[in-house]
C-alpha cells in the first residue's frame, strides 16, 4: 500500500481537547498498522499570533516564517506525545530524514522546513518524494469553497474539482506573506497537479470525514483530482 501523507492544520491540533487528540491519534495509529503514515503539523493560531507580534516589531518575512516553523514544531511535538511509541521520537528536518525514520517507525510527524511556504507545501513535497497518490488536507474548513465561507455567506462548497480549477481559485484569492491564511498553499496545489496527487480537503475536527478519507471512502469534503 502507498504511504499516507496528512497535512494536519495547526488550528486542529493546538486548540483541541486532549480527548480529541487521543481520538485522532487512535485513527492514525490504526492506519499505521497497514501502511506508513506521515503527518505534517501546521502552526495554527500560535504561529499567527507570534508572527503578527514580530511583524509589528519590524521583523522581515523570512524571519517571520522561521517563527511560524517553530510553532509547527510545538504542534508536531504535541501529536508525538499522543502517538508515541509508534511515532518517531524526533522531528525530521528534511524529506530524506523523514524517509529514514519511517524505516524504524510506522508514523513520522514533521513540521515546517524552510521559509517561503506552508506545511501544506511540505506535505505535498513529501507526498511527491514518497510516491504517494493521495494527500489528506485536514484543515479548519470542510472543503474548498468558491470564496472564504467565513467572510462570504454566499460561498458554495465545491465537492469535486480539478487541480487546475483549484490553482485558479487560489490565485484569485492569494494574499501571500508569513502566516497568511488561504485554503491551500498555491505551491502545494501546483505540486499536487504536476505529480497527479489527489487532494482530500476536509475539516480535521470531523473525525468521521477524516477516517473515511483515509480509507478512500466517500467523505464530507472536497476531492481535487485530474
Ligand atoms: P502553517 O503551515 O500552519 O500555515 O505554517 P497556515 O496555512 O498559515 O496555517 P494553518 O493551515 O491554518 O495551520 C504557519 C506559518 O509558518 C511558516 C509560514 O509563515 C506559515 O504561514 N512556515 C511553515 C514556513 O515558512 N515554512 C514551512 O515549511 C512551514
Amino acid at each position: 500500500m502507498k504511504p499516507l501523507v496528512i497535512s494536519l492544520g495547526g488550528s486542529i491540533v493546538a486548540s483541541a481537547e486532549i480527548e480529541f487528540i487521543r481520538d485522532i491519534s487512535k485513527i492514525i495509529r490504526r492506519e499505521a498498522e497497514k501502511r506508513r503514515v506521515f503527518i505534517v503539523a501546521g502552526g495554527g493560531k500560535t504561529a499567527r499570533e507570534y508572527i503578527s507580534k514580530a511583524r509589528e516589531l519590524g521583523a522581515d518575512e523570512s524571519f517571520l516564517d522561521e517563527i511560524g516553523i517553530s510553532a509547527t514544531y510545538l504542534n508536531a511535538y504535541l501529536l508525538m506525545a499522543a502517538l508515541s511509541p509508534d511515532s518517531a521520537p524526533s522531528i525530521p528536518k528534511s524529506f530524506e530524514e523523514a524517509m529514514i525514520l519511517s524505516k524504524s517507525y510506522p508514523i513520522v510527524v514533521m513540521g515546517g522546513t524552510h521559509p517561503g511556504h506552508t506545511t501544506d507545501a511540505v506535505a505535498a513535497m513529501l507526498a511527491e518524494r514518497l510516491g504517494a497518490d493521495t494527500l489528506i488536507d485536514a484543515t479548519s474548513v470542510n472543503g474548498v469553497y468558491t470564496d472564504d465561507p467565513i467572510k462570504n455567506p454566499n460561498a458554495k462548497r465545491i465537492d469535486r474539482m480539478t487541480h487546475r480549477e483549484l490553482i485558479d481559485l487560489i490565485m484569485a484569492s492569494a494574499s501571500g506573506g508569513a502566516g497568511s491564511n488561504i485554503i491551500i498553499d498555491p505551491m502545494a496545489a501546483k505540486i499536487a497537479e504536476r505529480s497527479s496527487i489527489t487532494l482530500y480537503v476536509l475539516n480535521g475536527r470531523d473525525l468521521e470525514a477524516f477516517e473515511r478519507a483515509i480509507k478512500g471512502r466517500r467523505f464530507d469534503g472536497t476531492v481535487v483530482e485530474g
